[in-house]
């Protein structure tokens, strides 16, 4: 059923963004991109499929945003705050966040400015690349998991079928934390170790590898046990393994930022890990190599 009572911003026209703005469109969801100028512009996808879509969303200029009740922030970690700090004049206490990317931290953050709003977390397992500024190619359907960080008091099961649209299928989880835990693991070892080596993830199955992603499951196990989710190395290897297997051909977003000489996401990923270490009294120094050749790399 569509509601064309609720408003969906999404911030920016990254792959993810895009993939968002094509299931509004299929939807036929009341959406607009917030964009840093207000140029129209159109998005070719190319779904996994093959089939081709050209949508045509609406947009405004992120620093005077039209009229919203859900904004959804697919980009990176480090992007949040200052995508927030531009949207300062049109958010109000009614509207819902949704943080979607890759590693932790922004929790935090945006609670400390927007300490009154409903916050969702989500996490996707979605591919898509941008060959073009407006082509996107979908590399690998996915399945998203969400949960309410702070939930909103009216409208929640509306709010909820709206952002569930976005990338279906999609969880809702009474604790999101896990799920992001869990995703970090992931991230943890793939993508430092892609970056680093110049491979694909499926390249990690090589054993020379093994060793390497066994230690790193373990010093994340340990944090993630002392944060309240219990868990060890051998499950979150068989995970890192699935995934590994799962998205073979591709190359981790961490080795795209690495060689297109982007910014990474690793303070949010490994950094993350390092800091809930370095709080718990729980040493991580794999975590803390795999952090400092990557911002070696970052300066190249
Ligand atoms: O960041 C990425 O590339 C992805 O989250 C993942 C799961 C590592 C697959 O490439």
């Amino acid at each position: 059923m569509i509601n064309p009572k609720v408003k969906v911003a999404v911030v920016g026209k990254g792959a993810i963004g895009s993939l968002i703005a094509y299931s509004c469109q299929q939807q036929k969801l009341d959406f607009q991109l917030l964009l840093k100028n207000n140029n129209t512009i159109t998005l070719d996808v190319e779904k996994i499929d093959g089939e081709k879509i050209r949508v045509y969303p609406s947009s405004s200029d992120i620093n005077d945003a039209a009229d919203f009740d859900i904004v959804v922030f697919p980009i990176k970690a480090y992007q949040v705050l200052g995508a927030l700090q531009q949207l300062s004049q049109s958010v109000r206490p009614k509207h819902t966040l949704v943080l979607l990317h890759n590693g932790m931290g922004t929790i935090e953050q945006v609670k400390a400015l927007y300490p009154n709003n409903p916050i969702v977390a989500a996490t996707t397992s979605y591919g898509a690349f941008k060959p073009t500024d407006t082509n996107v190619k979908e590399t690998g359907l996915g399945k998203t998991h969400l949960g309410w960080v702070s939930k909103c008091r009216n409208n929640a099961i509306l709010i909820e079928s709206t952002i569930s649209k976005l990338l279906p299928p999609s969880t809702w989880h009474q604790d999101i934390q896990l799920a992001l835990w869990k995703k970090l693991a992931i991230n943890s070892v793939i993508n430092p170790l892609t970056a680093i080596n110049n491979i694909t993830n499926g390249e990690l199955v090589n054993i020379k590898f093994h060793k390497l992603i066994h230690t790193i499951c373990s010093e994340v196990s340990q944090v993630m046990t002392s944060v309240g989710y219990p868990t060890n190395s051998d499950t979150l290897q068989q995970s890192v393994l699935r995934v590994i297997e799962a998205t073979a051909n591709n190359y981790s977003s961490m080795h795209q930022d690495i060689t297109f000489k982007r910014q990474s996401e690793i303070e949010f990923i490994n950094g993350y890990v390092i800091k809930k270490g370095r709080e718990l009294n729980i040493p991580v120094p794999e975590n803390q190599l795999l952090f400092n050749k990557i911002k070696e790399l970052e300066k190249i």
